[in-house]
C-alpha cells in the first residue's frame, strides 16, 4: 500500500503535494518522492529514510522550483524492491522526462522488464512500477499522445495500479489510471487534483469523484476527461464529502478499527497477487532453494498474540496438506524450553510488526541453532525482516488500530499459501488439489465483503447479550484458534472475560464455570467435526448457557443448538478462519461500541510490543 497525490493547474505545486504526503503516511512511509514540471523542466526529489521520508523529502524540496504547475507525489510501502533511494518513486523513462507514481503491483513486470531491456531500456530501480515508465515511452516514441500511450501500456499489464504521469512534452497534463487500488480526483477553481483518499486533498478540492477500474483520466487546470481502455468516453461518480480530517483519515468509519475490517477484502488480494504463476506458487522475496525447503523435516512457527493464532492455522493446513511435523510455540516460551530445532527445521516467526522482541529473540535462537528462519511480516525492511535468512510478506498495509485485524487475515492467507507451496514441492497434493484450494482462496476477498455486509444482524445479536460478563469460545480444528482469536479480540476491546478453547476440552474442567448469564460462542464451520460440536454445545446448554453459533449459511441443523447464530458463507473448512474471524471482530466491535469503549486505543495495550 502506497499513497499517491498529483496536482495540475496550481501557482505553487509543492506546498499541496508535501502536505498531502504527511497526510498519506500512514500508507505507508518507506520512501517517498515528487516530480515538478514547469513549462520547461522536470525536477525529481526522493527520499528513503524509514519512517522520516516525508520529512527528510521536505528538506530535500527546500531547492525546488517554487512555480510549478503541476506534480506528482508518493510515498512508499515497498513490495517489490526494498526501501531505498533507488526504488522510491517517481520512476522516469530512459529520457528523463517522463515521471510515473504507482501504488499496487505489476503482475507481469518480469516479462515485460525483459523485452524493455532486450530492447534497450536502462532500468534504475528493482520495482515492479519502472516497467510502465518504459512502455509507456516507447509508445511515445511511436507518435502516440500520453493519454493514449498510458492506455496502450496498461492494456499490456496485470496487476493492481493506481498510477499518475507526468510528461515534459505535455505541460500542465496529468494522466491517470486505477485497477484495484484506490484513486480519487478532486476539482477546484483552476486546480485539479488526484489522490490515493479524500485526506491527502480534503480542503484543496471542491468537489471529489472516485475513478473506477480500468478507467483513465486526464486532469488538466480546468478539469478532467475520462474514458475507459479502449478509448470510449467513461464518467467518474461524484462522492459527497461532508467530513472533517480526522473522519476523513478514518474514510468515513466511525474508528480506524472499523475502517481496517473493511479494508481486509484488499488486503487479502493484495496478499495473494503475482504468486500463483503457471499453477506454481512463487514468492519472489522467500530466497531458499527449492531444495531446501523439500527436504525441510520439522516446522517450527514462534508468534504472539494474534500472529500465534494465525500461526496454529498454519500448523493445520501445513500438516494436512504439505504431511511435515508442525510445532507452534508462544515466542516468549520458546527460547527458555531448550528447543529442539537444528539444520533440517525451518522455523518461521509470524509478526504483523517485525519488531515483536519475543519473536526476534526466539528467531535468533534457532538462528544460532542452524535452523533456517523466516520472518513473515507486513513491515519491508523491519528488524525481523532483516535478521532472518528470508522473507515473506503480507500486504495489508499500515495497521493503525492497536487491535489487529486485517493483517491478521493477510498472515492466515500467506501462511496458507506457504503451506500449499510446500505440499507443491514435496508433492503431497495433486496439482489439482492445489488449483482447487488456490480457486477457494481467490474466492475469500468476496466472501469477507460478504461477511462485512452482515454487520447489522451481528449488531442485533450483540444486543440480546451485551450485558454478559463471562464468555467462552469453542472451536476444534482450526475452529480452535479461531476461538482463541476471538477471545482475544473481545478481551482487548471490551474488557470483558473470554477464555477459548478446544470444543472437547470443556469437559475436562472448564464446564464447571457454566451456567446461566454465560455466554459460549461455538465455531460450527467443519462439516466434518459439526457433529461433535453439537454434542459439546447440547453440554453447555443443558447447564443453562445462552449459545451462539458461528455457522454456515445453509446448516438447517444449527437452529436445534443454537440461540442465535452468526452466519458466514460456505468454504472448505481449513480456509474458514479467513471468515469466520470477520465475524467474531466484529461481534467485538459492536460489544465495545455497545459499552461505549474506544477500540482503536484499548486500555494498557500497545500496538507494538518492543520490552520481554
Ligand atoms: O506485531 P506482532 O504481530 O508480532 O504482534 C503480536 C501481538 O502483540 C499482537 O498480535 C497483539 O496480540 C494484538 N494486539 C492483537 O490484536
Amino acid at each position: 500500500m502506497c499513497g499517491i497525490i498529483g496536482v495540475v493547474g496550481s501557482s505553487d505545486a509543492l506546498p499541496i503535494l508535501l502536505e498531502g504526503l504527511e497526510r498519506l503516511e500512514y500508507r505507508g512511509y518507506d520512501s517517498a518522492g515528487v516530480a515538478l514540471q514547469d513549462a520547461a523542466h522536470l525536477w525529481r526529489a526522493r527520499s528513503a529514510s524509514g519512517t522520516e521520508s516525508v520529512s527528510a523529502l521536505i528538506d530535500l524540496c527546500e531547492s525546488a522550483p517554487r512555480d510549478a504547475s503541476a506534480g506528482i507525489g508518493h510515498t512508499r510501502w515497498a513490495t517489490h524492491g526494498a526501501p531505498g533511494e533507488h526504488n522510491a518513486h517517481p520512476h522516469t523513462d530512459c529520457s528523463g522526462g517522463l515521471a510515473l507514481i504507482h501504488n499496487g503491483i505489476i503482475e507481469n513486470h518480469a516479462e515485460l522488464a525483459e523485452a524493455l531491456t532486450a530492447r534497450g531500456h536502462v532500468f534504475t530501480s528493482v520495482t515492479d512500477t519502472e516497467v510502465l515508465a518504459h512502455r509507456i515511452e516507447e509508445f511515445r516514441r511511436e507518435g502516440l499522445n500520453l493519454e493514449e500511450s498510458v492506455r496502450a501500456t496498461l492494456n499490456e499489464v496485470r496487476g493492481a495500479f493506481a498510477i499518475a504521469v507526468l510528461d515534459i512534452e505535455e505541460p500542465n497534463v496529468i494522466v491517470a489510471a486505477r485497477r484495484v487500488s484506490p484513486l480519487i480526483v478532486g476539482t477546484a477553481a483552476h486546480c485539479t487534483y488526484l489522490a490515493s483518499d479524500v485526506p491527502a486533498i480534503l480542503d484543496r478540492a471542491e468537489r471529489f469523484y472516485v475513478v473506477d477500474d480500468d478507467q483513465v483520466c486526464v486532469l488538466t487546470p480546468q478539469g478532467f476527461h475520462v474514458t475507459d481502455l479502449t478509448g470510449a468516453p467513461s464518467t467518474l461518480n461524484e462522492l459527497v464529502v461532508n467530513w472533517d480530517l480526522e473522519a476523513a483519515q478514518k474514510g468515513g468509519f466511525d474508528t480506524f478499527m472499523e475502517k481496517e475490517m473493511h479494508e481486509q477484502p484488499g488486503a487479502i488480494t493484495a496478499t495473494l497477487l503475482d504468486r500463483v504463476r503457471d499453477g506454481d506458487i512463487i514468492f519472489d522475496e522467500l530466497r531458499i532453494e527449492d531444495d531446501r525447503l523439500r527436504h525441510v523435516e520439522k516446522v517450527t512457527l514462534v508468534a504472539c498474540g494474534s500472529s500465534y493464532h494465525t500461526a496454529m492455522v498454519a500448523k493445520y493446513a501445513i500438516e494436512r496438506w504439505a504431511r511435515v511435523a508442525v510445532e507452534v510455540d508462544i515466542a516468549s516460551e520458546f527460547r527458555y524450553r531448550d528447543p529442539i530445532v537444528d539444520g533440517t527445521s525451518l522455523v518461521i516467526g509470524v509478526s504483523q510488526s517485525g519488531e515483536t522482541i519475543d519473536t526476534i529473540t526466539a528467531l535468533r535462537e534457532a538462528k544460532s541453532r542452524g535452523a533456517m528462519v523466516v520472518a513473515i511480516t507486513n513491515i519491508v525492511d523491519s528488524s525481523m525482516a532483516r535478521e532472518a535468512d528470508a522473507v515473506l510478506y503480507t500486504r495489508a498495509g499500515l495497521e493503525i488500530c492497536v487491535v489487529a485485524t486485517k493483517t491478521v487475515l493477510a498472515q492466515i492467507v500467506a501462511l496458507e499459501m506457504l503451506a500449499l507451496r510446500l505440499a507443491q514441492l514435496r508433492g503431497t497434493l495433486s496439482a489439482a488439489d492445489i488449483e482447487s484450494l488456490l480457486e477457494r482462496l481467490h474466492e475469500i476477498p468476496a466472501l469477507v465483503e460478504h461477511v462485512l455486509a452482515s454487520d447489522a444482524a451481528v449488531a442485533r445479536v450483540v444486543e440480546e447479550v451485551k450485558d454478559t460478563r463471562d464468555f467462552f469460545f469453542l472451536g476444534r480444528n482450526v475452529g480452535y484458534p479461531t476461538a482463541l482469536e476471538g477471545a482475544l479480540k473481545l478481551k482487548e476491546i471490551t474488557y470483558v472475560h473470554a477464555e477459548g478453547y478446544p470444543a472437547g476440552e470443556l469437559k475436562h474442567g472448564p464446564l464447571a464455570l457454566i451456567e446461566p448469564g454465560v455466554v459460549v460462542i461455538a465455531m460450527i464451520t467443519n462439516e466434518e467435526l459439526k457433529e461433535k460440536l453439537f454434542a459439546n454445545l447440547a453440554e453447555v446448554k443443558s447447564r443453562g448457557a445462552t449459545v451462539i453459533a458461528v455457522a454456515h449459511e445453509n446448516n438447517q441443523d444449527v437452529a436445534a443448538v443454537a440461540d442465535y447464530v452468526l452466519w458466514v458463507p460456505v468454504t472448505v473448512s481449513l480456509l474458514s478462519p479467513l471468515l469466520d474471524m470477520v465475524a467474531l471482530q466484529q461481534f467485538a466491535y459492536h460489544l465495545a461500541q455497545a459499552r461505549g469503549l474506544n477500540v482503536d486505543r484499548p486500555r494498557n495495550l500497545a500496538k507494538t510490543v518492543t520490552v520481554e
